[in-house]
């Protein structure tokens, strides 16, 4: 088993992952400078694990150290440090970044500087330090306005906003790597559709700072009732009940996807592989919020307002390359999702910042 930095590891996608890797007998470096998480989440995943019994061996299995990926010293030091204890860092997952669209268009530095230049301190530091294997998060969110559903990994790329642009400048700036020593980078690049839903003992899930943007955390937060009702923007799409339709991808299938494509880099000679993680399923707005319904026995209010700018109407994958290549392909469906969502959402109304 290896010695594993996971970048971003305390988030949404990242403390799941963990769990996964945890599971699989990895030791796992997590580091995170918690902007956009809590370190609560990462407690959980030690105990999910059953780590906390085994005391100091709990700290050699998952440490944690709290750093920004921008911060080249540290990154140094996190290569170093390991060697040091006679563990080598053999590959690195990469989940830190910023993910909101409408934030990514207010502050496009900002995005430009985590997503893109935390990536290449990254990259550098690997570099050095001769550790050349990577999961890295890419989104679906390059397909911008897709002509064809469902969509394979060689649709043109055509981000509409900055987080979009800078996940493309990453991909750009990972396949030039891997052509400089096409003998030494083993990348796999993944393009997320929409993760969602919680691990299913409703410890661990999704936690956003405020208002939530997107469509589950939100109508999770209104069955629970933390808000009133939900916007569904727009009800005039060319879909089958007027509402737009995603490829919703349960987190605990994304961080098998995770574990497969590591897996995949670490046996296979060196590569670059994109891959879709999707389900190749669409759900409309309200099959979602009728499904959400259905798993927590709550209403799901909500009143159809206009469109929201920058929406496509359908973006669902195909995930038949993932299958291909990994024998990977999503397990759950919408029930189990919304299922999971309400575990986690009803025993942790307001998140982790919940006494237990
Ligand atoms: P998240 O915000 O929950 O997790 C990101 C983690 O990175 C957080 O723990 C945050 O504190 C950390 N982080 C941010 N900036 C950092 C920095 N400069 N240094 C160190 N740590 C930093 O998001 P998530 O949903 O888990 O997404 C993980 C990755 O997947 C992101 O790169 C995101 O762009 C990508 N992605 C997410 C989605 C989605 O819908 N959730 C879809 C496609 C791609
Ligand atoms: N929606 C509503 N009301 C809301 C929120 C969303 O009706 O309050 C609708 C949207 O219009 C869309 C669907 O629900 O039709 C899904 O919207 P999300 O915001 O949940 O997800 P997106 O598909 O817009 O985008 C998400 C992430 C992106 C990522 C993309 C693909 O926000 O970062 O999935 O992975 F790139």
């Amino acid at each position: 088993m290896s010695q594993l930095l996971i970048t971003g590891g305390a988030g949404f996608i990242g403390s799941h992952t963990c769990l996964v890797l945890l599971q699989e007998g990895h030791d796992l470096i997590v580091l995170d400078d918690y902007s956009n998480s809590s370190p609560v989440a990462l407690e959980r995943v030690v105990a999910l694990a059953g780590l906390q019994a085994s005391g100091e061996r709990s700290k050699e299995r998952l440490q944690l150290i709290q750093g920004d990926i921008r911060d080249i010293t540290c990154l140094e030091k996190v290569f170093i440090d390991a060697r040091n204890a006679g563990k080598p860092i053999e590959a690195v997952i990469h989940f830190a970044g910023l993910k909101a669209v409408g934030e990514s268009v207010r502050e496009p530095l900002r995005y430009w500087d985590v997503n893109l230049t935390g990536s290449r301190c990254l990259l550098a530091a690997m570099n050095t330090h001769g550790c050349r294997t990577l999961v890295f998060s890419s989104s679906a969110t390059l397909y911008g306005y897709p002509k064809d559903e469902p969509i394979p990994e060689s649709a043109p790329i055509q981000p509409i906003n900055p987080y979009g642009h800078s996940k493309a400048a990453v991909e750009q700036l990972l396949h030039d790597l891997a052509s400089s020593a096409p003998n030494q980078w083993r990348i796999a690049c993944l393009r997320y559709f929409n993760p969602v839903g919680a691990h299913p003992s409703g410890k661990i899930g999704e936690d956003p700072l405020g208002t939530p943007n997107n469509l589950f955390p939100f109508v999770s937060q209104v069955a629970v009732g933390r808000r009133k009702s939900l916007q569904v923007f727009g009800g005039d799409w060319p879909t089958s009940d007027g509402t737009g339709v995603r490829d919703y991808i349960h987190v605990m299938d994304l961080a098998e996807g995770h574990r497969a494509a590591l897996d995949c880099m670490l046996a296979e000679p060196a590569q670059l592989l994109t891959l879709n993680l999707g389900s190749g399923q669409g759900a409309s707005v309200l099959e979602v919020v009728r499904a959400f319904e259905r798993a927590s026995g709550r209403p799901v209010p909500y009143d159809v307002v206009a469109r929201r700018n920058g929406d496509a109407a359908i973006t669902v994958a195909d995930p038949a390359m993932a299958f291909q290549r990994l024998g990977w392909q999503t397990q759950s469906g919408l029930d189990e999702i919304c299922r999971d969502g309400w575990a986690w959402q009803s025993a942790n109304p307001t998140g982790y910042s919940d006494q237990e």
